[in-house]
């Protein structure tokens, strides 16, 4: 078995499984449908979420579901379409934009990328799209 690279050689992680198994898109796509959000191992191995958006294409950004309140993995709530902390109540929308309470910032973004068929992470360095900010986890 040879570790996949990303192609560029800019770095960047291979998103794993729960069982550490590499995560394909083509795999991804066939178990998760259209706006689904699940967790992989990401970057340092934060838990991250992969967006599905259409039936053949993975969202190009991670979410980190690390609360940025006191830490908590948030859950992914699809009736409420929202991230919902369960220690304190913080809320996030569907793209971990804080909208609730006690959390103080919005959840850590990541790219995400596939080449040849491996989805790969990597840090996510410019403007929060969801405030026009600098990131704060940068
Ligand atoms: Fe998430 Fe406190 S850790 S609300």
């Amino acid at each position: 078995f040879i570790p996949p690279k990303a192609a560029g050689g800019g770095g960047g992680t291979t998103a794993k499984d729960e069982l550490g198994n590499v995560v394909t898109a083509s795999g991804w796509l066939a178990s998760h449908k259209d706006g689904d959000r699940n967790l992989v191992q990401g970057l340092k191995g934060d838990p991250t979420y992969l967006t599905v958006e259409g039936p053949e294409a993975i969202g190009n950004y991670g979410i980190n579901a690390i609360c940025t309140h006191l830490g908590c993995v948030v859950p992914w709530n699809s009736g409420a379409n929202k991230f919902m902390c369960p220690c304190h109540g913080s809320q996030y929308d569907s793209t971990g934009m804080v909208v609730r309470g006690p959390a103080p910032l919005s959840l850590a973004l990541a790219h995400v990328s596939v080449e040849n068929d491996n989805v790969f992470l990597s840090q996510w360095t410019e403007t929060d799209f969801r405030n026009g900010e600098k990131p704060w986890w940068a």
